[in-house]
């Protein structure tokens, strides 16, 4: 008996065609059942193999899904497209002139973009916090000398600062400006704002952009993205603050990524700690990515020291609270399995792409 799937390639260059021929997403979601659905010949042909010996049924189902594989692959790119010129033709009814950009070709519309995973992954991560009852805030990109270093326990000429040596930049005004190297000085202008509004407490997110002198490698870049938390309650304890780095790192990388805190040193926190987790690359094992260590630092966090506390006025003896920060790219990182960072920032397309 000849295999009912003899003409399975001629048959699914057909529904590809079909599918490119598609010029609307009305007809698109008409033609859907005689594609992929019941009505489709996908369907008949998985009927059929109900006449075929046992012994070939399984090659035969192999074959039969991974036709329903590229037929559904292509349906749901054109599907995008056409939704994106949907989308466009709405901008040009409401006025925007894209006359020549669009509507010459109705079947090969101007792309109009997506944003960068960077930005995708910084809406899930406030997704995150937000469900875990946290607010989302932001601050300046360009900070003053005292909101990123010395309210936050910093002063001139103190070692840490090498550690986030930036780029200075002198207006001859009495204040040096800085390009932040940290979200953390948007803390700071939080529970600035809290004590003049009478708002305590504060549990808040905070993303935004960072600089630092730092040269690009695998998990570095030059400019980068943060996002800082802060809680500022009664009765917060380091306990508060492992429970909330443990409840995010499994809603965001899933059960199978482990977190580790490891002792650290942050001039704003006491006691600190870094914040690690498993290396996605190599899942554990070691690799370039992670440099043979098996784990990737995300950020560091701590429990607020009384001196940032005593910075903004606020009564160390009736408040408490915690901090955290870490680098939304490494997240990105992590969470896609990225062995070089660099990519993100580079403009390919062809990677950008995958993340639409
Ligand atoms: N701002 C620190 C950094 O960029 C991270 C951090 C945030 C540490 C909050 C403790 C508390 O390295």
């Amino acid at each position: 008996m000849t295999s009912p799937l003899a003409n399975l390639a001629d048959q699914t260059a057909e529904l590809l065609a079909t599918i490119a021929g598609l010029t609307t997403i009305e007809q698109l979601r008409d033609a859907e059942p005689s594609i992929t659905g019941k009505r489709s010949i996908l369907s008949a042909l998985q009927k059929s193999f109900g006449a075929l010996a046992p012994e070939d049924r399984k090659e035969a189902g192999a074959q039969l899904q991974e036709a329903r594989r590229v037929v559904e692959a292509a349906l749901e790119v054109r599907r995008r497209e056409l939704s994106q010129l949907a989308r466009a033709q709405i901008l040009i009814e409401d006025g925007l002139d894209l006359g020549d950009v669009v509507v010459r070709d109705v079947r090969w519309p101007a792309s109009v973009g997506h944003p960068n995973l960077i930005a995708i992954t910084q809406r899930e991560l406030e997704d995150v916090f937000v469900a875990m009852g946290f607010t989302v805030a932001e601050g300046p990109e360009v900070e003053s000398d005292w909101y990123n270093f010395e309210a936050l326990n910093i002063p001139p000429a103190h070692p840490a600062r090498g550690i986030w040596d930036t780029f200075y930049v002198d207006l001859g005004e009495p204040e040096t400006v800085v390009l932040r190297t940290h979200t953390s000085p948007t803390q700071i202008h939080l529970m600035e704002e809290a004590v003049a509004n009478n708002t305590l407490p504060i549990h808040s997110v905070m993303p935004g952009r960072c600089y630092r002198r730092d040269t690009p490698d695998s998990r570095h870049l030059a400019t980068f993205h943060q996002i800082e938390g802060l809680v500022v309650d009664r009765g917060i304890t380091f306990g508060d603050l492992a429970g909330v780095i443990e409840t995010f790192t499994r809603a965001y990388f899933g059960p199978d990524i482990a977190s580790r805190l490891r002792p650290g040193y942050f001039p704003f926190t006491e006691p600190s700690a870094e914040f690690d987790v498993t290396c996605t690359i190599c899942r554990g094992a070691g690799c370039r990515t992670c440099s043979h260590s098996g784990w990737v630092e995300l950020g560091g966090c701590g429990v607020l020291d009384p001196a940032v506390l005593a910075a903004v006025g606020i009564d160390g003896r009736e408040w408490s609270g915690f901090a955290f920060g870490f680098g939304i790219d490494r997240c990105a990182q992590m969470r896609h399995e990225i062995a070089d960072m660099r990519v993100l920032i580079e403009n390919d397309t062809r990677f950008l792409g995958q993340f639409s």
